[in-house]
């Protein structure tokens, strides 16, 4: 067993030994697990494992087929056999975490591949790996471990979740401050978390988005420059060129600010407005080089509220462009930088709904 398994299971004994007292919550608690096998000894063995009816088990026998359904569901335990190519098995597990970055995964393995799966396991975040030339009963005890340990996180953040109000509030106040501090620090961009919040959901509600999408994207817009914070006020309010290496620095508040949101489950939605705001649709962007409609929808709408605000707000570097050559800039830029078909509604209110855009303006200017 590797040093980083032994650490996480460790960790989750320790878990375990702090939540006896509510193992009678636990057992109601069903968990969704997703295998994705082609080996039928493999599919049988777990098919035994998760009969139970603490479990909802799905199996899926190719990658790309598992990548369309971790889009769309949610899934406690992914449990891959590392018998697909390795450039199937990396896209699958990168599109794991960018839908869910907390679902638990596990590559079954074998002796002759072991070495390469752990360079996965190191390479990718990945909790936990079996070895099928060992005893089965090990898997068992691993996936008992994992499903303890998912329980407890579950708990804890559903505790976050559901407490009172005068829990709650005070940490979305934090977060909120956070935000705060940032546009105090960067004067010339106050008011721009909620302008680039008003514009996405004008393009969200165009699209007729969901309730739920409306929301992580009203959110997920408002806090996605909250990294800003770490970046040097010498850096953030430099009104001429920056350096190479400046510029590499103002690219790190993305990532800095998926880190500041982490700690809980209430921002696992908008956590990808935050780390993919600058991912471009032809995949020149960063931090992740993500491409097309592997950027996450919502994050395709913001990075177009995004872009406009910056024409359009007076910048440090930049005067606000007039609105003809914004939409020129949004026509040449379709397919590349943005999304085409919501660059499309976009322009579509620019043209022929601008007095709403207008109102934000100048309600938030
Ligand atoms: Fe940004």
């Amino acid at each position: 067993m590797n040093l980083l398994l032994f650490e996480r299971i460790i960790n989750i004994i320790v878990v375990i030994t702090n939540i006896r007292g509510v193992t009678m919550v636990y057992e109601n608690k069903k968990y969704n697990i997703l295998v994705v096998s082609n080996e039928i000894k493999t599919i049988n063995k777990l098919s035994i494992l998760f009969e139970s009816s603490k479990y909802n088990f799905e199996l899926i026998r190719d990658p790309l087929s598992a990548i369309n359904e971790v889009e769309t569901k949610n899934y406690d335990l992914i449990i891959i056999n590392f018998t697909f190519s390795q450039k199937l098995l990396k896209l699958l597990i990168k599109k794991i975490r960018i839908f869910d970055a907390f679902t638990y995964i596990t590559l079954l393995v074998e002796n002759n591949n072991i070495s390469e799966a752990l360079e996965i396991v190191k390479d990718y975040d990945i909790q936990a790996y079996h070895n099928k030339d060992e005893d089965f009963n090990k898997l068992v005890i691993l996936v008992e471990l994992i499903t303890n340990s998912i329980y407890e996180f579950m708990r804890v953040n559903m505790t976050i979740d559901n407490y009172s109000s005068d829990y709650k509030s005070p940490y979305l106040t934090t977060v909120q401050i956070l935000r705060n501090i940032v546009e105090y620090k960067d004067t010339y961009t106050i008011g721009h978390s909620f302008r680039v919040s008003k514009y996405s959901l004008l393009i969200g509600k165009h699209m007729k988005l969901s309730r739920t999408n409306l929301k992580n994207l009203k959110v997920g817009s408002m806090f996605h420059d909250i990294g800003k914070i770490g970046i040097p006020n010498h850096i953030l309010l430099k009104n001429c060129a920056l350096t190479n290496n400046e510029y590499l620095q103002i690219k790190n508040h993305p990532l800095i600010g998926s880190h500041i949101l982490f700690p809980t489950t209430i921002y696992s939605k908008i956590i990808p407005i935050v780390k993919f705001h600058h991912e471009r649709f032809d995949g020149n962007g960063y931090p992740a080089k993500l491409k097309g409609e592997e950027i996450p929808l919502l994050v395709r709408i913001v990075s177009i509220a995004d872009t406009f605000d910056a024409m359009t707000s007076g910048r440090t570097y930049r005067k606000s462009l007039p609105l003809d050559v914004v939409i020129s800039e949004f026509e040449k830029n379709k397919g590349t930088q943005f999304d085409p078909e919501i660059t499309d509604v976009f322009l579509d209110i620019l043209k022929n709904d601008f007095s709403k855009v207008k109102k934000i303006q100048e309600k938030y200017t």
